[in-house]
């Protein structure tokens, strides 16, 4: 099959994902492909995803969160895939991808694609910037430029036919649970809306705040803290305690630098 486009989908909440995808972006023009991204950060923005055919390809890169996939991608009906190809890109922060892959390949196979395989992709660990520090790197950006160039080989050769094992196959690991980060000073706020705009799940209000029985919603993806201009957004102080301690344990166990790797077959 020869591709016809190739769309690159990617969920950025705090820009390492964003950075991958650009690199990935780079590598499909030097291989000689149409290539176009879309962002599907926030529920307007998911609501319209390109229409693809049968010989597109969707390469959909999304942010690891707890060994999951954020929630919102995948309570996501617009996304239909028409018989096109997918290739999961799951970007995580040197710790662990866990079931997001096979949660991820689940999903883009019940929506109509045929799946041509995934890959973990290591950048910056958005709760703890030791972990992941300064990836992707320059090899990493020979790595995804390689990967988009192996991707189109491997999806025109049309020999997908092995398929993907997990060493994990169970159900999937429970999502984790976060304290939403809150509005650190009401005179600071600029009423720019933007953390209102840019929340993945749309729970924050056009004053920055959010009703209680949402606040369970949130995926602690640090949009609203990163974006916010005037750095009035933070978690709580017990949170950010507690986050802190967790995420020192963390760093302990995985400063050693992580591989990326890339798996095809078909799912
Ligand atoms: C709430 C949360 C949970 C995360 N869980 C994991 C994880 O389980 N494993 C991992 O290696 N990285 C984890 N990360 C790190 C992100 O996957 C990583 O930093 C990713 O690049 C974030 O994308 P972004 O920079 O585009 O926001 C987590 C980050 C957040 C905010």
């Amino acid at each position: 099959m020869k591709i016809s486009k190739v769309y690159i989908g990617y969920m950025s909440p705090t820009g390492g994902v964003k950075k991958t995808a650009r690199l990935l972006h780079a590598g499909f023009a030097a291989a000689g492909v149409n290539c176009g991204s879309f962002n599907c950060l926030t529920p307007a923005q998911r609501q319209l995803p390109p229409t693809f055919s049968a010989d597109d390809v969707l390469i959909l890169c999304f942010p690891v969160f707890a060994g999951r996939v954020p929630q919102c991608l995948t309570d996501w009906p617009e996304l239909q895939g028409n018989g096109s190809h997918a290739f999961a890109a799951a970007v995580y922060g040197n710790r662990a991808c866990e079931d997001a892959p096979r949660e991820m390949l689940d999903f883009l196979k019940a929506h109509g694609f045929n799946i041509a395989g995934y890959a973990e992709l290591v950048a910056r660990h958005s709760l703890e910037p030791r972990l992941g520090a300064g990836r992707p790197n320059d090899q990493d950006e020979a790595y995804l430029h390689q990967l988009a160039a192996d991707i189109v080989k491997e999806i025109e050769s049309d020999d997908l036919t092995e398929t993907i094992t997990f060493k994990e196959m169970g159900p999937y690991k429970p999502y984790g649970s976060w304290v939403q980060p809150e509005k650190i000073s009401p005179e600071n706020c600029e009423h720019c809306h933007l953390c209102a705009k840019i929340c993945p799940v749309h729970i924050i209000d056009a004053d920055g705040s959010t009703a209680p029985e949402l606040k369970s919603k949130c995926l602690g993806c640090m949009a609203c803290v990163t974006h916010c201009r005037r750095h009035n957004r933070a978690l709580p102080p017990a949170a950010a305690k507690a986050t802190t301690e967790k995420m020192n344990k963390i760093y302990a166990l995985n400063q050693e630098p992580k591989p990326n790797k890339a798996v095809f077959g078909s799912w």
